[in-house]
């Protein structure tokens, strides 16, 4: 049955949807129906195509009480948008259906597992808040709220666990039928722990084991884990909050967090081996991963950060959008990211120049477009002598520009978008330290529309920031300080022919 405060949001973003033109939109990153999103939620492969719900507040461009927005691809780049799928109309998620997962029940059903929100009314008219998880089951466009909700609560805690910060569930299904469960959670100490449940039916959950505690070293609470093995080696996901910064590896606020290790199913305790950044870009957060049909693993992030939310004004018609699929692979004990390969299909007008000397600024014909996948490779023009800097701008015209530049003395990337038409005194500027193999930089920029996504030495590094420069800022300029010798391949990114006539 749906509810009325359903019904009204999908009637709602309905209408809202059609004042969107298809221009005012990322073309192939996922963004809100209408109003507010954040973080991506049951990412999933169910009846034939990849199913993405996420944190949504259709009726202002703001955060407000969480719903679950819900769209549908068939190869992560197209999207189409289903009617939202959970509204907070329960006594139990009053105050927001907060992040969860997905998984399909062997009876061919999709269970979905979410926080609820709700507040405590304690003596003295204070609040608390209280988060439980919840279960929803459904055909893939309406979802049912499970009558025994919630299935997990203060009493599947651990001794001292938080009531007020237990959320995000992210559930899996194991080779055996059964399910696992890694929930985020805050510890006695105010520091965050990943907690892991079993579960033989979906439905009924037991507290196994503390997988993972953070004792105050990266940051507080940590938000939406995800758990999985990859090539070999286990990983662990999670967004902390309240960061402090840690050399060019961690900045301050919230942050990505990704632990590589061990993971023992029997203890239910996860061993850490190596500790990196997600992203080292401006805004990306909370990201989850599927597996897909062929056996890869691909992650979605929110692009998107707390902290710069201000970037963006709440009287736009929207806020909010996913970040580029990645296809995550293990080398050399680091997590590599790669742009699914499905976005290849989409390249179109391929333009090509090898060994280009940069020693000024210069522009080069048939470089330039706000939906585009351009790979540079830099070395140093003269092999005695280093340059200082490289830099490329885009989204560029006489008043703005989005730059990325490279100091190879400092080793030292740095994507500043200070210029790129922003009002508003936020984050603009993040620093990263790369690697430079065999004296080159490759670096791969893929833009769409108010986003650029930097992949530097085929996915060692990724480094993502939102721009919202007006379209007509298209240009592409390169610079350098010393002599620095370039190759440059560019394709316009197309979903289909009819986006040519732009
Ligand atoms: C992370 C987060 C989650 C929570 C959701 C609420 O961005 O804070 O922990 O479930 O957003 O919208």
């Amino acid at each position: 049955m749906t509810s009325q405060t359903l019904r009204e949001a999908r009637k709602y973003e309905e209408a809202c949807e059609k004042r969107i033109k298809k221009e005012e939109r990322p073309a192939f990153h996922l963004s809100t129906r209408t109003g507010w999103m954040n973080d991506p939620n049951g990412f999933s492969w169910y009846q034939g195509r990849y199913h993405m719900f996420y944190q949504y507040y259709p009726y202002e461009s703001k955060w407000g009480p969480m719903h679950w927005g819900h769209a549908v691809s068939e190869d992560l780049l197209r999207w189409d948008y289903l009617p939202a799928a959970l509204a907070p109309d329960e006594l139990y998620d009053m105050d927001g259906c907060f992040s969860g997962s997905a998984v399909e029940l062997s009876d061919g059903r999709q269970l979905l597992m979410y926080t609820g929100v709700s507040r405590e009314r304690l003596r003295q008219g204070e609040h608390r808040e209280v988060q439980t998880q919840c279960l929803a089951i459904g055909d893939g466009i309406d979802y049912e709220k499970y009558a025994q909700n919630p299935v997990l609560d203060a009493n599947d805690l651990p001794k001292g666990g938080s009531v007020a910060d237990f959320r995000d569930p992210k559930m899996w299904k194991r080779a055996d039928g059964t399910y696992g469960c890694v929930i985020g959670n805050r510890a006695a100490d105010g520091s965050g722990q990943i907690l892991y449940y079993t579960s033989e039916d979906g439905f009924h959950w037991n507290f196994k084991s503390i997988l993972a505690s953070n004792f105050n070293r990266f940051g507080k609470m940590w938000e939406c884990p995800d758990l999985f093995e990859l090539d070999g080696t286990w990983v662990l996901l999670t967004s902390p909050q309240d960061m402090l910064p840690e050399g060019f590896e961690y900045h301050n606020g919230n942050g990505t967090l990704c632990l590589l290790g061990e993971f023992d199913e029997k203890t239910g305790f996860f061993r850490e081996t190596h500790n990196q950044s997600v992203d080292y870009g401006i805004d990306f957060y909370a990201p989850q991963t599927v597996l897909t049909p062929d056996g890869r693993r691909v992650m979605i992030g929110w692009m998107q950060n707390w902290d710069s939310c201000g970037i963006r004004s709440p009287k736009e018609k929207w806020f909010g959008q996913m970040s580029l699929p990645r296809e995550l692979s293990i080398k050399g004990g680091r997590l590599f990211q790669a742009p699914i390969r499905e976005l290849e299909k989409m390249r179109r007008d391929k333009v090509e120049y090898t060994g280009v000397t940069v020693a000024d600024t210069i522009w080069l014909d048939g470089i330039k477009g706000r939906k585009l996948d351009m790979e540079l490779t830099i070395r140093p023009g003269n092999p005695k002598e280093l340059y200082q800097k490289f830099a490329v701008r885009f989204a560029q015209n006489e008043r703005y520009y989005t730059a990325l530049s490279f100091r190879p003395r400092e080793s030292i990337l740095k994507i500043d978008r200070k210029f790129a038409g922003s009002r508003r005194a936020s984050i603009h500027q993040r620093r990263s330290l790369v690697r430079m193999v065999e004296n080159e930089l490759k670096l791969r920029i893929i833009l769409d529309r108010f986003s650029v996504e930097v992949f530097v030495n085929d996915g060692e590094q990724v480094l993502s920031a939102t721009i919202y420069t007006q379209q007509e800022a298209d240009g592409v300029s390169f610079f350098a300080d010393g002599v620095v010798n370039m190759d440059v391949v560019k394709y316009e990114l197309r979903l289909d022919e009819a986006d040519a006539l732009e």
